[in-house]
């Protein structure tokens, strides 16, 4: 019987996998004169500033003014606001709340205005650099998003949405086909600030990944050869009663494309990013409740004989009315070196209870269950390399059973090292975390379109990793550049496993 074609999603992934062998002619050099700017710049329009409303909390203010202001502007400073300025080559680099790889931002934040007393009707693109939102189409563009959404039941209730896209050369310009990859990764972990920043401020961000795309981009008028929009984000706002919604399902399937042609190097991902599109007038519904949002009941992998040590633990503390939430996601930034220090045992378990667990946290006001695209797809294994009381090796985390299964005995810390490119992060951590789906049965259940789900998932997993390391005072990063391959040769990972994402963790330098 002749094989059958992988679909899209999987040869784009087999063609952007680093390989020891193939990495070198992979490389190439910066063009530092087309270096794509991260900010995007209006000639016209009007523009709010959010500046007056993060100084200083209107904590006793009862004018309802101020306090709307005031959560909308501490919202997207806490999502993707500048938090840091950092000299580079005689100029300034800004960092975000949120990380990117490479620090080249290719996200850009939009907010979407039914007409609230206070944000009149249309689109706004939020300007990190000056804290502002520009006010750039004055019309009502809701009901176009709702059609564009497939009547997503969320916003039928909301009054505000944001929008994100990806500006694709940002990226591009220095991963090239690979970029697609970390753009969804980036997306993610803005995600994870929007949810967390969404529970500061009395927002439940839901969260919207099926959308037909071109009426999306037309809605708001971007360039649709340079950008595309990839995640809608319906903010309720909780302080209405009206606005409280239940879970609802978040992620529509797209074609299975296995019918394409020779794509050359640098047109792959431009390709494949038309191909996990959603058309119009193709007939989808969301499902309410969700379909398939429900928690598998059963861990992936139960390997017999295996060692089992249970992660349970008491939850991180976030502070009265999540304060040190919201100082955690300001001061967040991405180690650059670890010392090589052991963690202890408690904090890879608080580490893992914040990421994966968020039922511990209903008695901190935080949601139990945030949306994600579909986390069953999702597996998480942990390469421990140094956290006392815990065997070196390689782990399989099973959330439900809240436990780790060891799959392999060895310190890698020299394995890591080579598996990350080369780069000292891997091989200084205490452990590394590795996320991954089975790409098949991915694309059996949501089409090609899946590859952005997963790789955002995956990056709005390693957004609370990272800010739960923060606040337990230890180093993360994340790592977009590995092995592929060889991670799940060398640290006994499944070969169905496609790993998506690395995250660093261990004791800063
Ligand atoms: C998807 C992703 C991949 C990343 N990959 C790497 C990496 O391979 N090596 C590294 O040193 N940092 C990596 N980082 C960290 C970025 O370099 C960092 O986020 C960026 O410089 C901005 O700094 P900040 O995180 O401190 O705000 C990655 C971050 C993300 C979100």
């Amino acid at each position: 019987m002749p094989e059958l074609r992988q679909s899209i999603a999987q040869h784009y992934h087999e063609r952007t996998k680093y390989d020891p062998e193939t990495i070198a002619s992979r490389t190439h050099r910066l063009d530092w004169a087309k270096q794509p700017v991260p900010f995007k710049e209006y000639k016209i329009g009007s523009s709010f500033d959010l500046k007056p409303y993060i100084q200083e909390k209107p904590e006793n203010s009862s004018n309802f003014e101020t306090q709307w202001w005031y959560r909308l502007s501490r919202l997207l400073l806490c999502s993707y606001g500048l938090t840091a300025k950092m000299p580079s080559m005689g100029s300034a680099v800004y960092l975000r709340a949120a990380p990117s790889a490479g620090g080249l931002y290719p996200a850009e934040v939009y907010v979407i205005s039914r007409g609230t007393p206070l944000l009149p009707p249309g689109l706004y693109n939020y300007q990190c650099r000056t804290h502002s939102l520009v006010h750039y189409w004055e019309s009502d563009v809701w009901r176009a998003l709702q059609e564009a959404c497939f009547w997503h039941p969320s916003l039928e209730a909301t009054q505000l949405a944001i929008i994100i896209t990806a500006v694709f050369y940002r990226s591009a310009w220095r991963y090239e086909d690979r970029a697609y990859r970390r753009i969804f990764l980036d997306a993610g972990h803005l995600l994870g600030n929007i949810e967390l920043a969404g529970a500061l401020c009395d927002y439940r961000p839901h969260l919207i990944g099926g959308f037909v795309d071109e009426a999306v981009n037309e809605l708001l008028y971007i360039d649709r050869q340079q950008e595309g929009a990839i995640a809608v984000v319906a903010l309720a706002d909780l302080l209405d009663i009206k606005q409280n919604l239940p879970k609802l399902q978040t992620a529509l399937p797209s074609a299975t494309e296995t019918d394409y042609p020779e794509i050359p190097d640098g047109e792959l991902l431009k390709y494949f990013h038309k191909a996990t599109e959603i058309q119009a007038g193709v007939v989808n519904k969301f499902h309410s409740p969700p379909a398939r949002l429900e928690k598998s009941l059963e861990d992936k992998y139960n390997f017999p004989f295996c060692q089992k040590i249970s992660t349970v633990t008491t939850p991180i503390n976030w502070g009265e009315k999540l304060q040190q939430l919201e100082v955690t996601i300001l001061k967040r930034r991405s180690t650059r070196a670890y010392n090589g220090d052991y963690l202890t045992f408690e904090q890879l378990k608080a580490l893992l209870d914040f990421t994966y667990q968020p039922q511990n946290y209903v008695a901190q006001n935080l949601d139990i269950s945030p949306d994600y695209f579909d986390l069953n797809l999702i597996e998480t294994f942990v390469a421990v390399s140094g956290v006392e009381g815990l065997e070196t090796g390689c782990y399989y985390y099973a959330p439900q059973a809240q436990e780790l299964r060891q799959i392999r005995f060895k310190n890698f810390r020299r394995e890591l090292h080579f598996l990350c490119l080369g780069q000292d992060l891997g091989r200084d951590a205490a452990a590394v975390l590795v996320h991954t789906a089975d790409l098949k049965t991915a694309v059996a259940r949501y089409g090609d379109r899946v590859y952005r789900y997963l790789h955002m998932d995956a990056g709005h997993l390693g957004q609370r990793l990272n800010l739960a390391a923060i606040r337990l005072g230890l180093g993360v990063s994340g790592i977009g550049g590995f092995f592929d391959d060889l991670v799940n040769d060398i640290l006994g990972i499944p070969a169905d496993e496609a790993v998506l994402y690395l995250t660093t963790l261990g004791r800063p330098r």
